[in-house]
Order: structure tokens, then sequence, then C-alpha cells
């Protein structure tokens, strides 16, 4: 039996795609008394694949990122994460959000390994677990700084702990709602390449909620636009433009203005 067929069979039956680790089918969701928030959204994910969420303001992307996270729960739908249904978040997923959200009382490393020892987690010794942290610090660029508590560290530099945190749980996944909108536009741009390269060398997939068309350019394998009320997904692109994309301008400005043009259109 090849790989794929094993792993549809391991999915109950139900044929999914090999290389899916997001799986999502027929997804809507309301807050009580606030009606329906979005519609229909059916999404897949690939293995190690970069997706951008783009959408105007209050369309839903962050409720959709908390519904496929396993944050809350659909009204109607199912996620599917590496082709079980999801009904909690996957100890093989991770979340990284505008506010870094560090314990203030842990050292940066205490902080990127919080909760790698809780019970839902895959079980693995000391030594590993301090192997992941140190290799998670190390790839975010604060080597050295293992010691330093959260009010020491610039803004920056708390949303690359951020970063390492989720980095440390190895995700086949890591979610992300506007991860670098607080950042001033240089280390904006700074976390944005970091986040490429080590989500590629961590072999991880990505959901990346943005306002920022360029942001999503730059970042991306492929773009999603949700818009609408009740939200729903209204266009996709492949980002096809070789990294490093900041060498392609033609191509970036030519999909910037197809993106701009269908952003303007879907807004309520
Ligand atoms: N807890 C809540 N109770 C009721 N309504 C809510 C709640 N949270 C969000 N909403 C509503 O759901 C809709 C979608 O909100 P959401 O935060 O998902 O949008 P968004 O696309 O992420 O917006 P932004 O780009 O501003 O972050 C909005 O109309 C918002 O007012
Ligand atoms: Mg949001």
């Amino acid at each position: 039996m090849n790989a794929a067929l094993a792993e549809a069979v391991i999915a109950g039956g139900r044929p999914v795609a090999a290389e899916a680790v997001l799986d999502a089918r027929g997804l809507s969701f309301a807050h009580a008394g606030a009606g329906t928030v979005f519609d229909g959204i059916s999404l897949s994910i690939r293995r190690r694949e970069i997706v951008a969420l783009l959408g105007s303001s209050g369309c839903g992307k962050s409720t959709l990122l908390r519904v496929l996270a396993g944050l809350e729960t659909p009204a109607t739908g199912e996620v599917r994460f590496l082709g079980q249904p999801q009904a909690e978040p996957h100890p093989r997923s991770a979340l990284v959000f505008q506010q870094p959200s560090l314990l203030p009382w842990l050292k940066l490393a205490d902080n990127v390994g919080f909760g790698l020892d809780f019970a839902h987690q895959p079980r693995a010794g000391k030594a590993a677990l301090a192997a992941r942290v140190a290799a998670a610090i190390e790839a975010v660029g604060l080597a050295g700084r293992e010691g330093a508590y959260p009010a020491q560290l610039s803004g920056g530099m708390a949303q690359r702990a951020a970063l390492g945190r989720a980095l440390a749980r190895e995700p086949e996944l890591l979610f992300a709602d506007e991860p670098f909108s607080a950042l001033d536009a240089i280390t904006r741009a700074e976390m944005q390449a970091l986040l490429v390269d080590v989500v590629h060398r961590w072999h991880s997939a990505v959901l990346l909620v943005t306002h920022d068309i360029d942001e999503a350019i730059l970042v991306a394998d492929r773009i999603v636009l949700m818009g609408g009320r009740p939200g729903h997904l209204v266009q996709e692109w492949s980002v096809d433009i070789p990294r490093d994309r900041e060498d392609h301008p033609d191509a970036v400005a030519e999909l910037r203005l197809a993106i701009l043009a269908a952003l303007r259109h879907a807004s309520p």
C-alpha cells in the first residue's frame, strides 16, 4: 500500500489528500445574538504550505482562524487535522498573535518552553525538550538572551520569542493572526523574512491572517481572500513568484493590483 492510500485508510476511509495538514469543509460560525460571521467555508492547507488569509476588517478572519485552530466550535462543518476530526487545538499546531503574550515572570527560555510538558503534548524527555527550546531560540535569533525577562525585550524581540515558543512545539501548522502588525516597518520586514526562513527549516505549514497585501505576497505560497457578510472565501491566487520576491517587483506589482481590485470588490 502506498503512503497516500495508507493515510486515506487511517483517516477512516474518507479520501483525504495525503499532503493536507488541515482540511476544513462547510464551516459556518455565529456569535450568540450577533448573527452569522461566516458561512460555507472550505479550505485545505497542504503540508509545508504558507497560506495568507486576506480580507477587510471585520469580515471574520480572526474568527475563522480560531475555528480552524480548534479554539472555537463551528456551527456547521468539520475541521480535520492530519486526517483526523479536530475537537480541540492539536498538539502539533501552534499559535502566534499580534501581542506576544509572554508570561512576565518567566525568563525567555522558560517562556519558549512553556507548556511543552503539559499532558496533551507528545511525551519527550527533559533533555530533548531543552534541545528543542535551544534550537527554537537560536532560529529566531535570540541565542544569548535566554535569561532575559519579557520586560527587558523590545517589541520585535518579544515577537521573536513568541515565534520561538510556537516553533518549539515543532508544529505541522502554525496559525498566525496579524503577528507583525504592531511592529515598525523595518522590524516587520525582518520578521516576515524570518518567518519564511524558519517555517521552511521546520517544515511547517502556516495560516497567516493579515491586512497587508504586500506581506501576503512576500510570504505566502497561496493567498485566499475573504469578504462579504456573512464572510466567505471569494478568490484565491497561487503566488508563483520566485523567492526572493523583492527581486521581482513587476510580478509583485501585478499581483498586488489584482488583489487590490478583488479586495475592493469584496468589501461590503
Ligand atoms: N465575541 C464576539 N461576540 C460577538 N461578535 C463578535 C465577537 N467577536 C467578533 N465578533 C464579530 O464578528 C465579526 C468578525 O470578527 P473578526 O474579529 O473575526 O474579524 P476580522 O476579519 O479578524 O477583523 P480585523 O481585520 O479587524 O481583525 C465582526 O463583525 C465582529 O464584530
Ligand atoms: Mg482579526
